[in-house]
This record gives structure tokens, sequence and C-alpha cells, in this order.
């Protein structure tokens, strides 16, 4: 099964998924075994118009463990030619000359499918600004399911900064995919979840209920999503940043009212949303939830890199 542009959540059914967490399996295997030189010929381009830890690094350690080859900007506002006043649009013209694929963070809701639009190659959104991050979601319900078994029938509460949190805007899109899935969305007021994805989940007859009370919702759910709040989408309103953080806080007495098989997941950076005590705690999957990160997007970078390598097409 190949794939060709990253954009959304929503672009993937439920078959593909199933293909990309079994090609997934084989990746965790494969990792196991030091890598492949397979793709010893491929190059991929990641092009980050904004800061990243885990997307950035776990890409190119995915495309290295493949053995393609990476050409890398972090931070391209600054050292690509943007800075001279090139647009997005030409930056992906000119590296469609030279890789394979590009994986894009950029800081504009759609600038994802500008660069789709205008490129040849693949193009792979590791997030752009509040709009989605389609990655991170895909190695999320790759953790939900490693570590509970379920997503049919999942109870999920989604906790923090939702309105401006493109991760739990990619996973909403990507659940309302499964049978009797219902999502618990608690977040302080100003940063509740914003009603395009609320009439995307009534569409499809998706449960949903918006809460303030996390203490009350911590019993019911199989994944608790915690997010950070995250202060760098507040500007100047730094008012509105202080009333909203420290609002949602998951702690040793949070755990005491989970289920016993119930779990803790985290796109991270974290700050002091989740108390450092909790990481002792079994049920905190967020570290391994990372690690996923890399496999699944191994698996991801061998279905777009199953077309013709891009010196050959043009
Ligand atoms: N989860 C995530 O996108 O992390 P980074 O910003 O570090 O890439």
């Amino acid at each position: 099964m190949k794939l060709h542009h990253v954009i959304e959540a929503q672009q993937f059914d439920v078959p593909t998924l199933s293909y990309l967490f079994k090609v997934t399996e084989k990746m965790e295997q494969l990792v196991a075994r030091g890598g492949t030189s397979d793709y010893l010929s491929r190059i991929m381009a990641t092009l980050f118009y904004e800061p990243s830890t885990r997307t950035r690094f776990s890409f190119e350690t995915a495309m290295h463990r493949l053995g393609g080859r990476v050409i890398s900007t972090e931070n391209a506002a600054e050292f690509s030619s943007v800075a001279k006043g090139e647009t997005l649009e030409d930056t992906i013209r000119i590296l469609n000359g030279y890789v394979d694929v590009i994986v894009l963070r950029h800081y504009e809701v759609g600038a994802a499918r500008r660069a789709a639009a205008v490129s040849r190659v693949p193009v792979i959104n590791a997030g752009d600004g509040v709009g989605q991050h389609p990655t991170q979601a895909l190695l999320d319900l790759y953790t939900i399911r490693k570590e509970t078994g379920v997503v049919d029938g999942l109870r999920i509460a989604m906790v923090g900064d939702l309105a401006q949190g493109r991760t739990v805007r990619s996973l909403a899109y990507l659940l309302s995919k499964y049978k009797d899935v219902k999502m618990y969305f608690v977040a302080p007021p100003l940063l509740k979840m914003k009603d395009d994805i609320l009439s995307h989940l009534r569409e499809r007859k998706v449960g949903y209920t918006e809460e303030t009370d996390l203490q009350k919702v911590l019993p019911e759910v199989n994944v608790v999503y915690q997010t950070r709040i995250q202060k760098e989408r507040f500007g100047d309103r730094t008012a509105d940043y202080e009333r909203c953080r420290g609002v949602y806080i998951l702690n040793q007495d949070s755990l005491k009212l989970m289920k016993p098989g119930a779990i803790i997941m985290h796109p991270l950076p974290r700050l002091d949303e989740i108390t450092r005590e909790v990481d002792e705690d079994s049920r905190a999957a967020y570290f391994r939830q990372a690690q996923n990160g890399l496999y699944v997007r191994m698996a991801l970078l061998t279905m777009v890199l199953a077309s013709e390598p891009s010196s050959r097409r043009r």
C-alpha cells in the first residue's frame, strides 16, 4: 500500500491504519535487528520552522534506521533563504530537485497543504500551527492499541489546551473512524475543543462530552491524554495564559482515581501538568509513546517512498 502526501488525519481510513500498524510492528523488529540499508539511495529533508525535539529527531532517526540519508534545517525561518524573503512554495519547489520526501513543520495552519500543492515528492505534515499533527496522532493511536488492546469501545479523556492543541485535534479525527468511542474533553473555558471538531463528531455520531471536572472523568476512561498549556500560542495574552495554566495537573491522587489498566499519554514536552512522581507508575505511557514515534515514522516513510525515487521521475 502506497501513500503520497500526509497532510491531515482525516485522509486515513481504517484499512490503511491497520496496514500502517502491521508495518510498524515489523519496524519494531527491524530496529531490534539494527535496521536496514534498503533505502540507501533515498534522501529526506526535514524543514522545520518551529522548534521540535521528538518529531524531527524521530523522523531523522527513522530515515537513518532505514539506511536513507537526511538533510535538515531546524530553524528554517532563520537558516534558510526564507530569511531573505523566499516563499514556502519556492522553497518546496527547490527541494523537489534534491530529495525524495519532505517533512515540514510550520507555524501557519494549512502550510503543509500549500507545500503539497506544488510538490512532486511526498510532503509530510509534522505540525502546522494550531492546525494538525497527523503523524503524532498515528503514533498515539498505535500506542493506544498496543497498550490497552482496544480502539473500538475506547473511553478517552483529552485534557488541557484543546483549542490550540494540534495533537488532540488530529487524534479526535482519527478516533472518530472507530466504533463506540467516547471522548471526554476537559479544558478551561478559554481552551475548549473547537467547533469544527465537535461538528465532525456530531456528523459521525461519535459520543463526546465537554467537562470541567477532571476528577469525575478519571475513573471512567481507558486513556487520559494530557496536554501542555502552550504559552507560545497566547502571544501577548499573558493574563489568559496564567488563567489557564495549572488548572489540570495529574499527580498521585489522580492515579488513585484511574482504572488499573488505564494509561496516561502526553505528546510532550510537559511542564508541570504531570508531576514527576507519576513517571514511576506503570500506567505512565508517555515515554513509550514517544518511542513508538520512531517505529510509526519508519513505517510511514516506507509507504511514501514506495514510489519511484524523485531522480527517476524527472
Ligand atoms: N510531540 C511533539 O510534536 O513534540 P516535538 O514538538 O518535540 O516535536
